[in-house]
């Protein structure tokens, strides 16, 4: 069980909160709550719908679209930005590569901070890019 005070110390070293000031994160501590799975657990399915964003405290998932694996995401990454933002179903399936503990935080509470906080905006858009600009390259570079 993690205490508001570790929600908060951890959600500083998120690169998405490093421009929000720190009674501004216990706000937030207060309105995530914490999952733990087991290795193999699926968190969710690609085409759920999805209203949930998550961040990883410890473990790593993988992101998988069919039979490929897309990505691995690790702590302090963030998933489920995507369902969230365009309303559209989850667009890959995302499963515990070994025992994780995740934050999560409901659409309506996001989109609260969201609105209110342009830097948490900006640095959504900066994961954005960078999973783009992944995907990109990996698609079109040779190998
Ligand atoms: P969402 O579509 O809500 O659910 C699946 C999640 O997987 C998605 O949001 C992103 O958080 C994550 N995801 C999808 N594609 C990629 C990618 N190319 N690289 C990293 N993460 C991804």
């Amino acid at each position: 069980m993690i205490s508001t005070v570790g929600k908060v110390l951890f959600l500083k070293n998120i690169e998405l909160f490093s421009q929000i000031p720190g009674e501004d994160l216990a706000q937030i501590a207060r309105i995530t709550d914490e999952l733990s799975l087991e290795d193999g657990e699926v968190v969710f399915q690609q085409g759920d719908p999805g209203d949930t964003l998550f961040f990883v405290v410890s473990g790593t998932v993988k992101v998988t679209r069919g039979q490929a694996v897309v990505a691995t995401l690790g702590p302090k990454d963030v998933f489920g930005e995507m369902a969230l933002l365009d309303s559209e179903p989850r667009s890959a399936t995302i499963t515990a590569a070994e025992d994780v503990q995740l934050l999560r935080i409901q659409r309506d509470d996001f989109h609260d901070i969201l609105t209110e906080k342009a830097e948490l905006a900006l640095g959504i858009i900066k994961v954005l890019s960078r999973r783009l600009r992944a995907t990109t390259a990996r698609q079109y570079d040779a190998p």
